[in-house]
């Protein structure tokens, strides 16, 4: 694909938040899962486990830990299909060592890249994603028999998109949020 390609992915990809019933070929959530496993990672660390909820049962009573009463938002997670878990693992030593040395926890880093990795490949495959950072972990934990010591970190609503999907982008302004050659304008 050419440098134009990706960008053409990334202008076409929004957060679907209606999703039509039809379920989703293993084949495209594979792609999706291998886009999501080839993303870099901080040390190589590649920290993470992706979980593919597509039993429609299973669906059912994972929707509620991510739209409860106090989350109306995510109400729409009932309709999606597929939703994908990511698990934050430890890592390996040298990534956990960096991230104390550096105070920076690397791996929410990591998983949004594979997360990014995960929704582009899907918009190419023709189907809508949405990130969910909003849901009950400890529900979510005990769904999926997830250790407790382990942190769920996102979970993406997966399926295509419903005919009302679709909305207008709002996006800061190109000059506002980048600089050339220094945080000051004046640099520039
Ligand atoms: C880390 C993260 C968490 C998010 N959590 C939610 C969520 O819980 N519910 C929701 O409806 N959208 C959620 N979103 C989607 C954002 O609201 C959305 O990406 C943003 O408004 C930009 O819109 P766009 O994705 O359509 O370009 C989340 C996005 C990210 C990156």
């Amino acid at each position: 694909m050419t440098r134009q390609g990706v960008l053409e992915v990334i202008q076409q990809r929004s957060s679907v938040r209606a999703y039509e019933s039809r379920s989703v070929s293993r084949d495209k959530i594979e792609r999706c899962l291998e886009a999501a496993r080839l993303a870099p990672s901080a040390c190589n660390a590649q920290a993470w486990t992706f979980i593919t909820v597509d039993d429609p049962q299973l669906r059912d009573k994972l929707a509620p830990c991510t739209a409860d009463k106090w989350l109306p938002l995510n109400h729409f997670t009932y309709q999606a299909p597929v939703h994908v878990v990511m698990v934050l693992e430890p890592g390996k030593l040298s990534a956990q060592a960096g991230g104390l040395i550096k105070q920076r926890d690397f791996r929410w880093i990591d998983i949004g890249i594979a997360a990014e990795h995960f929704c582009l490949q899907a918009q190419a495959e023709g189907l809508g994603t949405c990130m969910l950072g909003w849901f009950n972990e400890r529900k979510v934990q005990a769904l999926l028999h997830i250790p407790k010591s382990k942190t769920v970190a996102l979970i993406i609503t997966v399926g295509y998109a419903g005919s009302d999907s679709t909305r207008p982008r709002h996006r800061k302004p190109f000059e506002e949020v980048t600089r050339w050659n220094g945080y000051e304008r004046s640099s520039q």
